[in-house]
Formats: C-alpha cells, structure tokens, sequence
C-alpha cells in the first residue's frame, strides 16, 4: 500500500497552567500516521501520552490545559482551529479512541445494546432503530463477542472486563473511523486477554484498514502490533524508529533501558532491570537534555545543552534526540537550517 499521510502532529505543544506554574506535558512533538497503519507511542507514566491522544481528540481538560502551539492535521484539517461543534462530527466518525478501562466509559445504567444503538443514530440521523440494532449486532460479533443477541439486553457490569473492551472496540468502529486511538487499551487485562485484544486490533487494522495510534507503556506489547514506534520521555519524542529497528538497533539510552526491562520469558532471569530514577514532573525541566539525570552515558555536557533530534538513518527513518549520535548522525535542526 502507498504511504499516504491521514495524521500529522507539527510542533504540538500541549500546556497545563496549574498553581504550581506553567506544565509543558507535550512539549513540540512531531509525528505522522499513514492510512492503515499502526503506530505505537511507549514511554512511562506521566510522559505525555494520553495528553497527546486527548489533543488529538479535542478533548484537553480545559482549563487548566491548552494547546499553546502548532497543528493537527487530519487530512489537511486542522483539528486544532476547529470548534467543540465541529469536533463533536469529528470524533467517532472520523477518529475514535478507546481507554484503557472500559468501565469509565460505558453507562453503567443504560444496557450495551442501548449505548450501541444510540452511537449509530447519533452518526445516522434518520436510520430505524431496528436497523441500528441490527447493525450493532452485526459489529458486536465481528469484534468476537458471544451469543451477541443476548449481550445487546445487557449491562455493562454484567460482563467481563475483555469482553468490555470488546464492546468499547465495538463501539469505536461503528462509524468505521480512519484512525483509532488506543490508549493503553490491555493494561487492565489479563495476559491471555491482552494477546487477543491486540490479536483482533490488528485483524481489524487489516481488514477494515483503519490507522491505530496505540499508546503503551509496555514495549511487549508493541513488538507483535505494530510497524513504527515513537519513544517519549518527559513530553518530547526522544526517538522514532520502524519496530525491527527499535529491538535490533536501539540508540537512545532510554530506548535501551525500556528494552532491557521487558520480561522475556525465554530467560529467566533472576531480577528484571529496571531503569534507575523516576521521570521528572514536566514543570520541573531544567536544562539540558531531561534524560541525563537517570542516563549511564550522560557526559557533563548532557546537563547543559539540550540535544535535538539526530537522523540515525535516513531511508529507514530512525532518530534519536542524544549526543551520542553526533559522531554519526546529522542533527535534524541542523538539516532544517541547511535546506532553508
Ligand atoms: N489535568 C491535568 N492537570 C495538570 N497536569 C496534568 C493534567 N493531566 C496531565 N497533566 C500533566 O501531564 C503529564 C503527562 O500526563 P499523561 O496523562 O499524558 O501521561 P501518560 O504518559 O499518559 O502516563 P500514564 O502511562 O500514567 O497514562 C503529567 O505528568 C502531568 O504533569
Ligand atoms: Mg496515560
């Protein structure tokens, strides 16, 4: 399939002004995601993923958050300028997410066939409900869910957390959306469950050739899902890699750490390593570059100059915001500045 372009993030600023100051949460990423493709975010808690998934979705808890600066491209549209109204037609038809526990956003009082049925009228105005039924149905069993008919007289507490997460993926598809935003949609699962969540994302990614960004913070998850990968830290893209170069040629050394701590159940291994120190609160960010305090490599320069953003390697499109890539890489600043 030719690359075409459905999503693009330039210089996404997302800020919380909060009593503590001004949280820069996202700080100036840029990313793309072309039509049918899935794309993962990973990075630890409170890197900025969900902030970036709820900017995409115009959905940034205001106040105290804003999007202070660039643009969100969704085919050209900017989703930024445009209006909660129009947002409103946006999402679901055009971009859908589901969360990562289906409970908080199913109405416990109202049963599955309900909130299903009512998802398709809302996006077909004029359609018979029992139209509406059938189709949920219909989209109820492509999602592998049993005995569909009986579910629909359901409620949410009735069923069990995959099979939640089932309907919520359901529910997200209805309208057959060009992009899917999947924020750490297995992380409430069982293991076996997370494998056949992720297993029906990506028939469903094939089949009906929606673009997912799925959000994680487990590199595990993302090895078996996905084609590229986007590593964040402290609200920056600290590197961007296709995914069999991200495990076989990792060059960030928060990368490499993230790799170093995912189980692998090939060894056994006495103690999972873990990467030392936490990430720092975003308001908090000094300067130079935000990993070095935790970094093994960090050199005295690390604590003062903020590293951009290096071409690893071009025609594979990986990069790496660390110094350690100066010897080989071209810093993408660098490139900006030359074909100016
Ligand atoms: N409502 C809010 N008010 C103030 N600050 C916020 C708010 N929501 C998020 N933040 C800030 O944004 C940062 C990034 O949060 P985000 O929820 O995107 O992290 P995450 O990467 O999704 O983490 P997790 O893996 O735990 O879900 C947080 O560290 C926090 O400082
Ligand atoms: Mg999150």
């Amino acid at each position: 399939m030719e690359n075409k372009v459905l999503l693009q993030v330039k210089d996404l600023e997302t800020t919380f002004f909060t009593d503590d100051g001004r949280v820069p949460a996202v700080d100036h990423i840029d990313f793309h995601i072309n039509e049918g493709e899935i794309l993962a975010i990973v990075g630890e808690s409170g890197c900025g993923k969900s902030v970036t998934s709820l900017s995409i979705m115009g959905l940034v808890p205001s106040p105290p958050g804003k999007i202070t600066s660039g643009q969100i491209l969704l085919n050209e549209l900017d989703l930024t300028k445009q209006s909660e109204k129009e947002m409103r037609k946006i999402r679901g038809k055009e971009v859908a997410m589901i969360f990562q526990e289906p409970m908080t956003s199913l109405n416990p009082l109202y049963t599955i066939g309900n909130q299903l049925t009512e998802a398709i009228l809302i996006h077909n105005k004029g359609m018979k409900k029992k139209d509406a039924a059938n189709r949920a149905i219909e989209m109820m069993k492509l999602v592998g869910l049993p005995r569909a008919e009986e579910l629909m007289k359901d409620y949410p507490h009735q069923l069990s957390g995959g099979m939640r997460q089932r309907v919520m993926i359901a529910m997200a598809l209805l309208c057959n959306p060009k992009l899917l935003i999947a924020d750490e949609p297995t992380t409430a699962l069982d293991v076996t469950i997370q494998a056949q969540i992720l297993k029906l994302m990506k028939e469903l990614n094939k089949q009906f050739k929606t673009a997912v960004l799925l959000i994680t913070h487990d590199l595990g998850v993302v090895a078996e899902t996905c084609e590229r990968v986007i590593v964040m830290y402290a609200g920056q893209i600290v590197e961007e890699a296709p995914i069999s170069e991200i495990f076989k040629n990792p060059q960030h050394p928060y990368t490499k750490g993230l790799i170093q701590s995912v189980p692998d159940m090939r060894y056994k291994k006495e103690t999972l390593y873990s990467i030392k120190g936490n990430v720092p609160k975003p308001g908090s960010i000094q300067t130079g570059c935000r990993f070095a305090p935790r970094c093994d490599f960090a050199a005295e320069r690390c604590f003062t100059e903020n590293p951009p953003l290096y071409e690893v390697n071009s025609s594979l499109v990986h990069k790496s915001r660390c110094f350690l890539q100066e010897t080989e890489g071209i810093s993408i600043a660098e490139r900006a500045v030359e074909s100016r």
